[in-house]
């Protein structure tokens, strides 16, 4: 077996809390194999008991970690919030990413972020360009240093036992089959050319990836430094390529000056920061939203799952959400005010999650999160789309209704919705639309929740044809409709795209309140009446949104998310 994410040597603490490395190894395993594992593939890659296996799934179901489905068990958006509790502690993203975006604009390159991680770099930020030939990683992936153009600037602030770490790790993992989001490599470079490369790093204040992980992919990388840890490398800012657009030493000349002022203004942007987090600092103590009332869920869960649920688990999992923005730094009282655990029990949870690596110490009794808490199931997740978010709650809604249930949005050119994700039902007679139909929107439910939305000067809806004899044809009507369906918050279509046709939609929208997206359930009209559809069905659909939007907020929050 390969190490991945694992342990050091050292021994596990006596305090630590068994079922807490376990519920995180679990974890751990998911994200490795892309977020879904069989029970039995999960009782392999863990070495544990599938009664234990079992028990663990179920109790980080209940936290809405992961879901379970027949034999799998998958990660949810949900467990993103851990890998955000990192990085709205961080700060960096928030003041940062902006900046980033708008280089990769500039140069239609990939531009990342990356902050060190022991003798690894793991990227927190991706802006990247949709192409044949990128090779992009995720955030949340962890790279060797060596392989890597930001991996010499933090190698120019390694102590003499990091860099004794380094060698350790070359020597008895040399092929970089600790790094799974690298190829393995079978022919390793000497330590000395690394060695040579932080050297030069140290000279120039930036550095070069002249394909060292794959063939094709160059980076040019400059370190952004950080005023508030006196001068220390906060993160490196990166523009990667492809050799069919740029060399390396291209990079170097053409587009290195370019990403230094880009770099100048992240530099800008924390020393203007210096103030708010110094004043943030007073915060520090009051309960994140959302922790109150642990006990309570905790004793309904217990209640509820019996012996299938681990309360030392779900408790410990709580501990990483007590960090967040202006709570980068917490002391034990902090933690345990934060999330109504006793002291003790606080103090065993940080004392496993230092062993595990996931928490440090931070001087004076304060503890921080660290980088590796994204490799709790952050990467594949942070490439997800609201159709890959919404389907299993259109699953979930499809078997309660027992009607098709469809996630819709505008085209480009605004009069048409598209089918972007589907469940349908087992009925002979069901609505029959697969992903990709495209549809007029003044005729649909879905299509009339996302043009109501709109301003009406921005809504172009074309010619409206009659489809039916109901089909509402009348400009002026179709206004009114409108309006109406902004102001309920759901359209009804009653026989206007389709004779015997009926459907309701309900909007979806992100973290800033807009509708990105439409869902609707559609049925045969003999099957509903209207005031069935209303009363019935529309609370139902509602509720299916809410959790859509939901996982949404979690996973928007510092990775974006497609709406196709
Ligand atoms: C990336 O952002 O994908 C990246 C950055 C630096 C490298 C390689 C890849 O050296």
């Amino acid at each position: 077996m390969p190490a991945k994410t694992t342990l050091d040597d050292r021994a596990v603490p006596v305090e630590a809390v068994t079922p807490l490395i376990r519920g995180v190894g679990v974890l751990w395993r998911l994200t490795e194999a892309g977020g879904t594992l069989s029970a039995s593939g999960l009782e392999r890659a863990t070495g544990l008991a599938r009664s234990t296996v079992d028990r663990i799934a179920s109790t980080l179901a209940r936290m809405g970690y992961v879901r379970l489905d027949g034999r799998d068990v998958i990660l949810t958006p949900r467990v993103m919030e851990l890998g955000n509790a990192y990085l709205a502690a961080l700060g960096l993203p928030a003041l940062l990413t902006s900046h980033a975006d708008a280089l990769a604009d500039e140069l239609d390159e990939s531009v990342s972020l990356a902050v060190a991680d022991r003798d690894g770099i793991r990227f927190i930020h991706q802006a990247t360009r949709r192409r044949a030939m990128s090779l992009s990683f995720r955030i949340g992936d962890l790279l060797p240093a060596e392989r890597t153009a930001p991996g010499p600037l933090f190698a120019t602030e390694w102590t003499a036992a990091e860099w004794q770490t380094w060698r350790e790790r070359r020597a008895t993992d040399p092929e970089d089959r600790g790094f799974p989001a690298v190829p393995p490599q079978p022919h390793p470079s000497p330590d000395e050319d690394f060695e040579r490369r932080a050297a030069r790093a140290r000279k120039d204040g930036w550095a070069l990836d002249d394909q060292l992980i794959e063939p094709g992919l160059v980076a040019v990388s400059v370190p952004v430094r950080d005023p508030r840890a006196g001068g220390r490398i906060a993160c490196v800012a990166n523009v990667v390529s492809h050799t069919s657009r740029h060399t390396a030493a291209d990079l170097r000349d053409t587009l290195l000056s370019r990403l230094r002022a880009t770099v100048a203004k992240m530099e800008h942007e924390l020393r203007e920061a210096l103030q708010p987090q110094s004043q943030s600092q007073s915060q520090r103590g009051a309960a994140p939203a959302g922790l109150t009332g642990l006990a309570a869920w905790t004793g309904a869960s217990k209640q509820e799952l019996g012996r299938e649920f681990v309360e030392s688990l779900a408790r410990g999992l709580t501990v990483l959400t007590a960090f967040g923005e202006g709570r980068t730094e917490l002391t034990l009282t902090d933690v345990a005010r934060a999330t109504g655990l006793a002291r003790a029990t606080a103090r065993r949870a940080l004392i496993t999650y230092e062993h595990l690596g996931l928490v440090r110490q931070s001087g004076n009794r304060a503890f921080a999160l660290t980088p590796r808490v994204l490799s709790l199931g952050f990467p594949p997740l942070s490439r997800t789309s609201l159709p890959r978010i919404a389907t299993p709650h259109l699953t979930e809604l499809a078997t309660r209704v027992h009607e098709s249930t469809s996630l819709a949005v505008l085209t480009p050119s605004g009069d048409e919705i598209q089918y972007t994700a589907r469940a349908a039902t087992g009925r002979v007679m069901s609505v029959d639309v697969t992903v990709g139909t495209r549809l007029p929107a003044y005729a649909t439910s879905l299509g009339r929740v996302l043009l109501a939305d709109l301003p009406p000067a921005d809504r172009h809806v074309g010619p409206l044809s009659p489809l039916t004899p109901h089909t509402t044809t009348d400009p002026a009507t179709l206004t009114t409709t409108l309006d109406d369906v902004r102001k309920q918050g759901y359209a009804l279509v009653d026989e206007e795209l389709e004779a015997g046709l009926r459907s309701v939609a309900v909007p979806v929208r992100d973290r800033t309140g807009r509708v990105v997206a439409a869902l609707n359930v559609a049925m045969h009209a003999a099957r509903r009446s209207v005031e069935e559809c209303v009363r019935e069905v529309l609370p139902e659909l509602m509720e299916t949104a809410g959790r859509v939007e939901a996982d949404l907020r979690v996973a928007g929050r510092f990775a974006r998310v497609g709406v196709e």
